[in-house]
């Protein structure tokens, strides 16, 4: 199986000149899967509540459009990060596309910094989607610091984990190293890179996209400042072995019984 990201540097608020930054980087690109930064169509430092209400789609809107057109020119599954309204509520969001079908969204469960006054949480457990024969979990850029995000999609089966990022801090792609190690999953993080500076705040983005192996490998490393294409070939089915030693399994070897760590 052939996995990929793209490494983007949006413009805020511009999403048709977002979009075809993602088409030129495609252009020759066919792949199984394929992950977007987190919120690749709007850019990151928003600066209001209404920012994020006016930006924000509903699923099967322009962003949910182009996704489905993304997937059908690169022949793969695509995950990737979008402001997703429901109601009057926002979330920042990943979605899930394949062909012209969206199989799922999800909600980021931890908000980072200001986050928390322009989105409301996450309200449903992360889930793994079983698309084309591979199970995919999801999770977005800070999710990396609670490593029980990564162990839930991993105990529910996910032999992927799609992380569409917009990191800031330096530590995530080693984190993610132990996260592949510690739970025998794949892992494709897809950062972005630039500067973004609106009011108050300025983000530095890190880029440095990562793919990494179930053993801790990095498949693909991208490069801290340019706008990059990330690939890899995997044997997904390296996952669902969680055997490290004939006595040793990650996933069944967990203390778990009699109170003496927490499930
Ligand atoms: C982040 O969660 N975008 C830092």
């Amino acid at each position: 199986m052939q996995i990929a990201y793209i490494q983007t540097f949006p413009l805020f608020g511009e999403k048709e000149m977002n979009f075809r930054e993602v088409l030129n980087l495609t252009c020759t690109l066919k792949t199984d899967l394929l992950i977007l930064p987190e919120l690749f169509a709007t850019g990151y430092t928003f600066a209001s509540k209404e920012e994020t209400t006016e930006m924000g789609e509903f699923p099967g809107e322009e962003t949910t459009h182009f996704l489905q057109l993304l997937s059908g020119k690169t022949g793969g599954i695509v995950v990737a990060g979008f402001v997703e309204k429901e109601g009057d509520t926002i979330y920042n969001s990943a979605m899930i596309v394949a062909d012209s079908e969206i199989i799922g969204i999800y909600r980021k469960l931890h908000l980072f910094n200001k986050e928390k006054l322009w989105f409301s949480p996450g309200n449903k457990p992360p889930k793994v989607y079983r698309v084309r024969g591979v199970n995919i979990g999801i999770m977005i850029c800070f999710d990396w610091i609670f490593p029980e995000v990564t162990r839930s999609l991993a105990l529910q089966g996910a032999q992927i984990i799609a992380h569409p990022s917009n990191l800031v801090m330096p530590h995530c792609q080693a984190a993610m190293v132990t996260r592949c190690i510690e739970n025998r999953v794949f892992s494709i993080t897809a950062n972005r890179i630039g500067t973004e500076k609106r009011g108050e705040d300025e983000f530095i983005f890190t880029g440095m996209s990562q793919i990494t192996s179930t053993r801790g490998e990095i498949l693909s490393s991208a490069p801290g400042d340019k706008t990059y294409v990330g690939i890899a070939r995997i044997d997904p089915f390296q996952a669902l072995n969680k055997k490290i030693n004939p006595y040793n399994d990650l996933l069944a070897d967990r203390r778990i019984q009699g109170n003496l760590l927490i499930d």
